[in-house]
């Protein structure tokens, strides 16, 4: 494979960026688009997917690496704890500390109803943290949720379940108000109107932002908000398996201590599982940009207890996630980067796409660079393309990077690569898993009483997700199902006998499929010790 030497191609970089900068690529065709996602999407390779053998969605490929936890030994047995012995009981149980978890809490707070907030790390380790581009909504006197509503879809090829997407898109404009109005310091011009720009996908301005850290803003606000009203949260404590009534209705869940190892029992009349994704699944061998636990929990335990999947055979890898330097591979280079003039250029110094296309279709667009193309350059760990990030400042005026993207000046410059005078080098990313549970609009899952937000709910964004539509969708789904979980805990008796014997038959379909596989699951946090799972798969 051609490899191009770095500073080599820095050089041809340099030299092609003033005619670089001019030149308009042309967007792909439909046709062009499925033939590049077909040939180099990490999504297409068949070979990576096995059809699962048991439960809701029996015979629907999935991920190796989910299969295994899907159908993996669970980590309890009926044996190991007393379900006669309540430690914590009340209205609405939420699992997850992110956006969508603690959103819910405010809403379901607010509603009258007892919460508990339980989170495997502290609350405010999420993906939502993470988070810097920015949040869409149609707010603007250019645009609407329905044209909104046609970016996104279209994103998405068109599979997403329109009355899930209809919601996203009617209630983000309140979403902002309600963020905006909980002390989240979006940008705004000196008039006081915020600040928007576009995402790959949009045909309007409509991310909003706080510089590129949108997500550490809006977590901390809403952090904030629910440690104000003394809302419970209990962290340091993972669900390990949900628990039904008698009539397979979901009731509660065995926590357990990731320090002890000691489990409790949580009773509920609702409960939210607002777990997150699963970038720490490493699949196919990517890095990723996601936080620690994101580890695809929220899955399994649905899985377990009768709920059912969607698309849960689709995952997005960030077109630009860090390539060099080591330290950072696979951390994430907000699209903003590009939203803001930078654009894509390979070792040769040509720029090969335009840089605003959809998600997948700019990851594979790298891929296809970095192996059948040859025109990426190599890294200690793979190879690479270069973002030209010198050209913002071209474009918007010295000062612009410092201004609107100081989380990525401060990133590389720990390492002494200053972005305003040096492209960088990326490579797709593990970020969003597009699929997860299948819910109804008020956010119920298949079992009665069991709700879902936040990136564990698949369907919302269909096969493909745009830039800024997650951050959204974690506060439209996350608040929603606040309100329903809580109104509906208002006509839920509280179960007299909490049972666990979803989890008996689990072990005898396992059984009779003949499956041997030992997987612990939920996995609840990556294993990095026995070899890493990153550098065993390549696609450069
Ligand atoms: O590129 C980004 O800033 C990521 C945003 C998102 O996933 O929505």
């Amino acid at each position: 494979m051609a490899q191009f030497d770095m500073l080599e191609s820095v050089k041809k970089v340099e030299a092609a960026r003033e005619a670089n900068l001019l030149f308009e690529p042309k967007r792909m065709t439909a046709e062009e688009k499925d033939a590049l996602l077909v040939a180099y999407h990490p999504d297409y390779k068949k070979e990576e997917f096995e059809a699962l053998k048991i439960g809701a969605n029996r015979g629907d490929p999935v991920p190796h690496e989910l299969a295994a936890v899907l159908e993996g030994r669970p980590r309890i047995t009926p044996a190991d704890v007393d379900l006669t012995r309540i430690d914590h009981d009340c209205d609405v149980l939420i699992i997850g500390g992110g956006g969508a978890g603690i959103s819910a809490a405010l809403e379901a707070e607010q509603n009258g109803e007892r919460v508990l907030v339980v989170t495997k790390l502290r609350v405010g380790d999420a993906n939502t943290m993470m988070a810097e581009g920015g949040i869409q909504a149609a707010d603007k006197p250019n645009d609407s949720p329905a044209i909104h509503y046609l970016d996104a879809f279209g994103g998405g090829h068109f599979a997403a379940k329109p009355e899930l997407l209809v919601k996203l898109v009617s209630e983000a404009p309140d979403a902002i108000l309600w963020l905006n109005k909980l002390g989240v310091e979006f940008d705004k011009a000196p008039d006081g109107t915020m600040i928007t720009t576009h995402g790959g996908g949009t045909s309007r301005k409509r991310m909003h932002a706080a510089r590129d850290y949108t997500g550490a803003e809006i977590m901390r606000t809403l952090r904030d908000e629910a440690l104000n009203r003394n809302i419970a949260i209990v962290d340091f404590t993972a669900a390990v398996e949900l628990l039904t009534d008698t009539e397979g209705k979901c009731a509660g869940a065995v926590l357990m201590n990731m320090e002890t190892g000691e489990l409790t029992v949580a009773r509920a009349k609702t409960v939210i599982l607002a777990t997150g994704g699963a970038g720490r699944m490493h699949y196919q061998g990517f890095p990723t940009s996601n936080h620690y636990g994101a580890t695809a929990d929220g899955l399994a335990l649905g899985y377990r207890v009768g709920a059912k999947l969607l698309y849960a055979d689709t995952l997005q890898y960030h077109p630009t996630g860090a390539a060099y330097p080591e330290q950072i591979f696979g951390a994430l280079v907000t699209e903003k980067v590009r939203s803001l003039g930078a654009k894509l250029v390979n070792a040769e110094g040509e720029v090969f796409m335009h840089p605003l296309e959809t998600r997948d279709v700019a990851a594979a667009a790298i891929i296809r660079e970095c192996s059948d193309r040859q025109k990426g350059v190599k890294t200690a760990s793979g190879c690479g393309v270069w973002l030209d990030t010198p050209m913002i400042e071209m474009l918007g005026g010295e000062g612009t990077i410092l201004a609107r993207i100081p989380a990525m000046h401060r990133m590389f410059e720990k390492y002494g690569i200053d972005i305003r005078k040096e492209p960088i080098l990326v490579y797709p990313t593990l970020h969003y898993q597009n699929g997860g549970l299948d819910i109804t609009p008020d956010g119920m899952t298949a079992v009665e009483n069991l709700y879902a937000a936040g990136e564990v709910v698949g369907g919302i964004h269909g096969r493909n997700r745009l830039m800024g539509n997650s951050l959204l969708d974690v506060i439209v789904f996350g608040r929603s199902a606040g309100k329903h979980a809580s109104e509906k805990a208002k006509s839920v008796t509280k179960a007299e006998s909490l049972s666990l014997c979803r989890l008996e038959e689990w072990e005898k379909e396992r059984t009779a499929a003949g499956i041997e596989n030992e997987t612990p699951s939920p996995k609840l946090l990556p294993v990095y010790s026995h070899g890493n799972p990153l550098f065993q798969k390549k696609y450069f």
